[in-house]
């Protein structure tokens, strides 16, 4: 017997974009029995989750399911099911995760083109549809809610270009959803992968999706059932489709399994389709307009707070993401100094970026249950204190003041 000890994590206050606080809720229910994924018991929670995921996507797309893994494996598994050799696929990018969209469709063989602009801005939608005009893509695939820079970009015009231009429109909302507006069919988004990790305060490990029937169409062309568990019939109908190249992210068998035949892929995550199932339900408990305005509320606190102590948001307000705020780094502070003081004195953790913004920023989030008053007011604190320590110039003792007028004018503004 190893005298190793009994696991311990410490309770932290978690301020970044994202893993966030899990939900006590979401907790309990992880630690309820496991059930065979075959089990009515379970199916019946697998269905449950997809006409609760319908709700949150604002869709009446069928298909709408978890992939098992991170957010990157939805991203990942949608790509892979649409993308074939030689596809011509547009990517605007404007921070970290659109970088990740050219990876992974680069890998799946695509011609990838991008359009890029600073970090910190977005583009105006103009631009994107006149290289739409030029490129004709198969797929134009971006960002919601860039979290590398805390922007947050209109889709509207992007999708209704889409479906003038005929390209199929993959939008990762995996930062936006279930803490801003997402709405999947109004702004017509073909697919859209979301996060659990973020806004819907579930631990990370499962990517919800969504996609509609022109998807489907696109992944029905290159349907296959493994060859271990297909009938006669299976294999004489399916004999000349050339197959998705991945089998993990084959969304042709996924449908198999999140449908009547439920055929086995892979085998579900259970606890983690418990979590996702109970975080979605407090979603549609709290209200999505209630939520989004919850939301924007401890934005508003926070970025009044931090503008108060004298210190500098980043980037363009009119884009910016209601749950991340980016805070300049005041020259001659160090920034990850602040963050270790930070996390050792408060156990309060917020981010730092990547890429050229790497150093020169810190991002706080306000995601989920981490998106509370307590922890706003905390996180002002613990930064106002941490920067007086190391010699920053700021206004002492205003950030509080600043962000409990936020949440008194806010009360006001409710009683009336
Ligand atoms: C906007 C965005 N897209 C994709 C990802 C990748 O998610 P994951 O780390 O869960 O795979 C992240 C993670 O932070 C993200 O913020």
């Amino acid at each position: 017997m190893s005298g190793r000890k009994e696991l311990c994590t410490p309770l932290r206050t978690i301020m970044t974009p994202g893993p966030v606080e899990v939900d006590p809720r979401v907790l309990r229910v992880m630690s309820t029995p496991v059930v065979g994924q075959f089990d009515p018991a379970f199916t019946d929670i697998m269905n449950e989750t997809m006409e609760m995921l319908r709700e949150l996507f604002q869709t009446k797309n069928r298909w709408a399911y978890p992939i098992d893994g991170t957010s990157r494996a939805g991203i990942e598994a949608v790509l892979a099911s649409i993308i074939e050799p030689e596809d011509d696929v547009l990517v605007p990018i404007y921070g970290r995760f659109g970088y990740l969209l050219t990876e992974i469709a680069e890998r799946y063989g695509a011609n990838v083109h991008t359009l890029e602009c600073e970090w910190g801005t977005v583009f105006d939608p103009e631009d994107i549809i006149r290289e739409m005009t030029k490129v004709k893509p198969k797929i134009v695939a971006m960002v919601h809610g860039e979290t590398s820079t805390g922007r947050i970009h209109p889709l509207k015009a992007i999708g209704e270009a889409c479906r003038a231009h005929n390209a199929l429109f993959v939008v990762d909302a995996v930062a936006t959803i279930g803490g801003c507006e997402v709405k999947v069919d109004e702004w017509k988004i073909d697919a859209a992968i979301g996060g659990t990790q973020k806004c819907l305060s579930v631990p990370s490990g499962m990517a919800p999706i969504t996609y509609n029937e022109r998807v489907a169409d696109v992944i029905a062309a290159r349907k296959k059932v493994e060859r271990g568990i297909a009938t006669q019939a299976d294999r004489a109908a399916l004999s000349g489709n050339r197959p998705i190249t991945s089998n993990y992210f084959d969304l042709s068998q996924l449908e198999d399994y999140w449908s009547e035949r439920r055929l086995n892929h892979h085998t579900e995550a259970t606890t983690m389709l418990y979590a996702l199932r109970e975080g979605v339900r407090l979603v549609l408990e709290e209200g999505l307009e209630a939520r989004f305005e919850r939301h924007r509320r401890h934005e508003n606190a926070l970025a009044a707070g931090i503008q108060a102590m004298g210190l500098n948001p980043f980037g363009d307000d009119s884009c910016k993401m209601p749950v991340v705020t980016c805070v300049e780094i005041p020259d001659g502070i160090d920034g990850e100094s602040v963050r270790r003081m930070l996390l050792a004195q408060f156990g309060i953790e917020i981010a730092s970026s990547f890429g050229p913004l790497a150093g020169k920023i810190w991002r706080i989030g306000t995601m989920g249950y981490s998106c509370r008053k307590e922890n706003v007011l905390f996180v002002l604190a613990g930064l106002e204190a941490v920067l007086l320590r190391h010699g920053a110039a700021i206004e002492a003792g205003k950030a509080l003041q600043a962000a409990l007028d936020v949440y008194e004018n806010a009360g006001r503004q409710a009683a009336v």
